[in-house]
């Protein structure tokens, strides 16, 4: 039985090795490999401290095919979790063709030049991939992950025909900081201060970015930690989930930012701090992105003393048996308690554990094909009996509450 290669010791590569780690028999052997292999070693110890289980750890650039095809000979996985960055997506899917491994992600490619994310790239590779006789699984964290898995669970078990889909997703936390990301600064901040999207009738809306004036957001009663100011943002799922839902007229994201964060990102970008081109500083190239992304803490170090929970669901409307329905399928996570399991934030953690299953799943057979897939094409029934095992329980209930036009 060949083995899993983590990629990538950040704040979600930590979580899926310990969730993986938690489930090494069905696992096989374990290496987690990273830029630093520093970074490897810190979380293999911590490891073996909870679990008593001991991991493979190896440096690797993963922006080197050859570099990540021999590591994946050598410690002989089976299936690539790549939680690097985005800008490593083609290089890892390369490498996977040409050592024979399956792959899963959790965010889909970006070109570092240019602040645009979109799966083209990735879907492109579907014919190698059928090809080789490997699976490539794209998106496979929460969101993108989970709430495509939560419309393909409500597709076949809830609703004959999804017609909205409203993706929410809160981070009623505080991690005790003026200003931080929950997870990769320059990635987390590319999106955030991007145009927005939404996809309505078989066309893309554009709205102002959220830190812009005309931004389009509203008050959301979420389970457990009541209402939050809720931000429409483009996101990556509604590209696939506008795709792939069949008869779906409307899908929006939503996401909740605290005054306090909007204020002091729109002074950042004003000052062109979140700029990503080069600027030239006492005969140096800098990129101001990656200078912020040095002075803020890092994402897999704010866990301790991080307080509150996130809520992360869909809304999906729709009819049942020729009547409307809406339903409301959510998780809600707790930072503490996702920090005392597995030493990180509740954000790097309803990550980590969806890609550790999305993993398991393709290993165990239990999703099968060859070819490159968005999580909402496999089937969603063997995922949802292993995500509340696994530390992420979720509920589906009629949904009454309101919702913007
Ligand atoms: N779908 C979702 O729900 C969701 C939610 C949150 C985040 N994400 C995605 O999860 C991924 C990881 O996020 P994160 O917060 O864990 O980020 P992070 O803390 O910055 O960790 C990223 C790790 O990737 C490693 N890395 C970067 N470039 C590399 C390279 N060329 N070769 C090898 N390793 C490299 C870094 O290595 P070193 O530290 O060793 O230098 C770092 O440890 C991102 O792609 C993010 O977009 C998805």
């Amino acid at each position: 039985m060949g083995g899993v290669l983590i990629i990538g010791a950040g704040g979600v590569g930590s979580v899926v090795a310990h969730k993986c780690a938690q489930l090494y028999d069905r696992f096989g052997g374990i290496t987690l490999a990273s830029r630093r292999v520093q970074r490897c070693e810190k979380v293999a110890g911590e490891i073996r401290q909870r679990t008593g289980r001991s991991i493979g750890v190896a440096q690797v650039d993963a922006n080197n095919v050859k570099e990540v095809r021999s590591l994946i000979r050598k410690v002989e996985a089976e299936i690539v979790i790549n939680v690097a960055l985005p800008y490593q997506d083609l290089s890892i899917m390369e490498a996977c063709l040409e050592a024979g491994a399956d792959y899963l992600d959790t965010a889909n490619y970006e070109e570092p030049e240019v602040a645009h994310f979109e799966y083209s790239k990735q879907w492109d590779y579907s014919e190698r991939f059928k090809e080789h006789d490997l699976m490539a699984v794209l998106g496979c964290g929460f969101d993108p992950g989970v709430s495509n898995i939560f419309c393909a669970y409500a597709q076949k078990h809830l609703l004959d025909e999804i017609e909205y889909v409203d993706i929410l997703d809160c981070n009623a936390g505080s991690h005790g900081y003026q200003f931080a990301t929950n997870f990769n600064t320059e990635i987390n901040i590319r999106e955030v201060t991007q145009k927005v999207r939404h996809w309505s009738e078989g066309r893309w809306i554009e709205t102002p970015a959220i830190i812009d004036s005309g931004s389009v957001h509203f008050p959301f009663e979420y389970p457990e930690v009541g209402k939050r100011e809720s931000y429409l943002l483009y996101h990556e799922e509604l590209e696939s989930l506008a795709k792939n839902i069949t008869g779906l007229r409307r899908i929006r994201f939503w996401m909740t930012f605290s005054q306090e964060y909007l204020e002091h990102l729109r002074v950042l970008r004003d000052v062109g701090m979140t700029r990503i081109d080069e600027v030239e500083y006492e005969g140096k190239k800098v990129v101001p992105l990656k200078f912020l992304k040095a002075l803020l803490p890092d994402p897999a170090s704010i866990g301790s003393g991080y307080t509150g929970k996130t809520v992360i669901g869909n809304v999906m409307r729709g009819t049942k048996d020729g009547k409307e329905r809406a339903v409301y399928m959510y998780n809600v996570c707790d930072h503490a308690e996702s920090f005392s399991e597995v030493g990180s934030q509740a954000v790097s953690y309803t990550t980590g554990v969806p890609a550790m299953i999305g993993a398991l799943l393709v290993k165990e057979r239990k999703w099968k094909g060859t070819g490159v897939f968005n999580t909402e094409q496999l089937d969603p029934d063997p995922f949802m009996d292993e995500l509340g095992k696994n530390g992420l329980p979720w509920k589906a209930v009629d949904f009454g509450g309101e919702l913007p036009e």
